[in-house]
């Protein structure tokens, strides 16, 4: 892999390496700590927020040896009008091997990886626009099958505001290629029916009877400008201890609006409890995609 932007370039034998590498370097942190120093250097440039993305980045960098630095966007010569080739060329030329982006364009990091770089520059999708988020999809995965074993014909259900979210698109896609049966439940204002791979089921109760899984989805406050009836929106779709069925597991991919999308106190509870294990795993799944991309490249 020269970069990673999106499920759909990875194919079902590249995802499965990147679990099974995943699943050795949990088994293992230790060891890859000490295996390798200074390998290389990652540059993080997130233009949106992130807690978890960010982090669970530069820990995967440190703990594989890769020296890593944090691209402060309002500090940069950004400002000063310079445009984000040259500043990724620059990047480079100064000695950054992998950068990370997140940013609101849908679009940019793909076509920032068209672009010819001097010292042959990698780019990892760390969330763009409501479009992909690969490397939550891909610690998803990873934490499904850790729960679930294989997810031929399992249900899972994505609960939310679907036609914002990164992470349920990349999901959906990736999920569906290793056929599980994913239902969506949503009131209409979040449905999208562009996505290929998904059905809808509108009633919260219909949708969770049988499910394997439970996937709750932030409201995307900073992507709405219409105003949410939130008494409605929990009334009809907020996960509890009432509504999640007994042998479903409950997944988030955070940041979790307590008490919106999932009743507080079951995300306090043993139930809530993998919802806090998915960042961990993204750790894992991130040192693996670093890993994949800088030993396949050629340097
Ligand atoms: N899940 C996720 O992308 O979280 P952050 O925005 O905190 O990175």
């Amino acid at each position: 892999m020269q970069h990673l932007l999106d499920i759909k370039s990875l194919s079902n034998d590249e995802i499965l390496q990147i679990v099974e590498l995943a699943k050795y370097y949990e088994k293992n942190v230790v060891l890859g700590t000490q295996k390798r120093k200074n390998r290389g250097s990652v540059a993080l440039l997130f233009f949106e927020n992130s807690t978890r993305t960010r982090f669970s980045f530069e820990m995967a960098s440190r703990k594989l040896g890769f020296d890593v630095f944090n691209f402060e966007v309002q500090k940069s010569s950004l400002l000063k009008g310079e445009g984000i080739f040259d500043t990724l060329n620059n990047l480079n030329a100064i000695g950054c091997d992998i950068a990370v982006i997140r940013h609101s364009q849908e679009g940019f990091i793909e076509n920032l990886s068209k672009k010819s770089y001097a010292y042959n520059l990698s780019l990892i999708n760390a969330g763009e626009g409501k479009k992909s988020h690969p490397t939550q999809a891909l610690l998803d995965f990873y934490t499904l099958t850790k729960h679930l074993g294989s997810l031929e014909g399992k249900k899972i259900v994505i609960v939310g505001d679907v036609i914002h979210s990164r992470v349920a698109k990349s999901n959906i896609e990736l999920l569906s290629r290793f056929n599980a049966n994913v239902v969506c439940c949503c009131p209409s204002y979040f449905e999208d029916w562009s996505l290929e791979n998904a059905s809808y089921e509108a009633n919260l109760e219909e949708a969770l009877k049988d499910a394997d899984a439970v996937m709750g989805l932030r409201i995307q406050k900073e992507r709405i400008d219409t105003k949410i009836p939130y008494a409605q929106y929990i009334n009809d779709y907020q996960i509890n201890e009432k509504n999640l069925p007994e042998k479903a597991i409950l997944m988030h991919p955070g940041p979790v609006n307590r008490d919106v999308e999932i009743s507080s106190s079951l995300i306090d509870s043993k139930r809530g409890e993998i919802i806090i294990e998915q960042p961990r795993n993204g750790v894992f799944i991130r040192m693996a995609v670093l890993d994949l991309i800088f030993e396949g490249v050629q340097r």
